[in-house]
């Protein structure tokens, strides 16, 4: 495995691998999560580059860009346990030039909702630097976990917009196994918000079940009593609990839905303590 830190290193490594390269940019902090996606992404190439960079664009300015864990030792003893070739980890001067003259703006129907509405600016800066570790990389392939189901939403409209030719290959969200999604962020979690957390999974299995027997049913039922039953069992079971959105959507346009539907999903971002998780769940078949 090479480790490289700058972008003419990772140019020279890359110009020296002959086949298909599979690509998983990473914000480090790597758990079994992004050792998913490294697997999925080796399977389907014959080469495996990781980049690890902890973006500071896509961080707002009260949020934990200066906190986010960095644990480079065991991110890389990861990587090389998962066959990865290449590992970059750029200082943020490699990504960005000091006077940027280009900067990607997402449209805010994708961007400005969910996530997007409570951290402006951080699709912008999720666009701006996958674009730019596209552009160094040149993979034929990249992974991203369905867990930021809006980054994925996001990143394959970047693809297909600015022609990168790079197959988007979504990777199933990694549980614990009382149903926590897996999150960099979950170690922040003191034992006891560790111990409520898994209520959001749990309320949102409700809503699946209830989802369920609505469509078989045939009830016309309004998505809204299901996301307020959803909500309820959520303040009920974490003290404290900050819901910044529990809500269904389309799965393909990220567009509010009345009814439920094939194609609903149900997105949640809940505030436990000073740690924000978010997790997501179709709804529909
Ligand atoms: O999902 C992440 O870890 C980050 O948003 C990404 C895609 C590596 C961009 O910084």
């Amino acid at each position: 495995m090479q480790i490289v830190r700058t972008a003419a290193e990772l140019r020279a490594a890359r110009a020296a691998l002959a086949g298909r390269v599979g690509f998983v940019p990473t914000m480090g902090a790597l758990h079994a999560g992004h050792a998913r996606l490294m697997e999925v992404a080796k399977k389907k190439a014959d080469h495996l580059i990781v980049s690890i960079f902890v973006n500071p664009t896509q961080f707002g300015p009260n949020e934990d860009f200066t906190k986010y864990p960095r644990t480079e030792e065991a991110d890389l003893a990861l990587c090389e346990a998962t066959g990865a070739d290449i590992v970059f980890l750029p200082k943020a001067t490699e990504i960005y030039r000091a006077e940027p003259l280009i900067r990607l703006a997402v449209d805010p129907k994708i961007a400005g909702v969910l996530c997007g509405a409570h951290r402006p600016g951080h699709f912008d800066g999720v666009a701006q630097v996958v674009a730019i570790l596209f552009n160094l990389v040149r993979p034929h392939s990249a992974c991203f976990g369905e867990k930021d189901y809006q980054q994925l939403a996001v990143l394959r409209r970047l693809a297909d917009d600015l022609h990168f030719g790079i197959d988007i290959i979504p990777v199933p969200t990694v549980r614990e196994p009382d149903g926590l999604a897996l999150s960099s962020r979950n170690r922040y979690l003191s034992p006891e918000e560790r111990a409520a957390a898994p209520a959001i999974y749990r309320a949102m299995l409700q809503c699946k079940s209830r989802a369920d027997q609505i469509r078989f049913d045939r009830i016309a039922q309004p998505v809204a009593k299901v996301e307020e039953e959803g909500r309820a069992l959520i303040l009920k079971e974490i003290p404290g609990a900050q819901i910044d959105y529990f809500e269904i959507r389309h799965t393909d346009t990220l567009e509010p839905t009345q009814f439920i539907m094939n194609k609903s999903r149900l997105f949640a971002a809940v505030r436990v303590g000073t740690t924000r998780l978010i997790d997501n769940l179709l709804l529909g078949g």
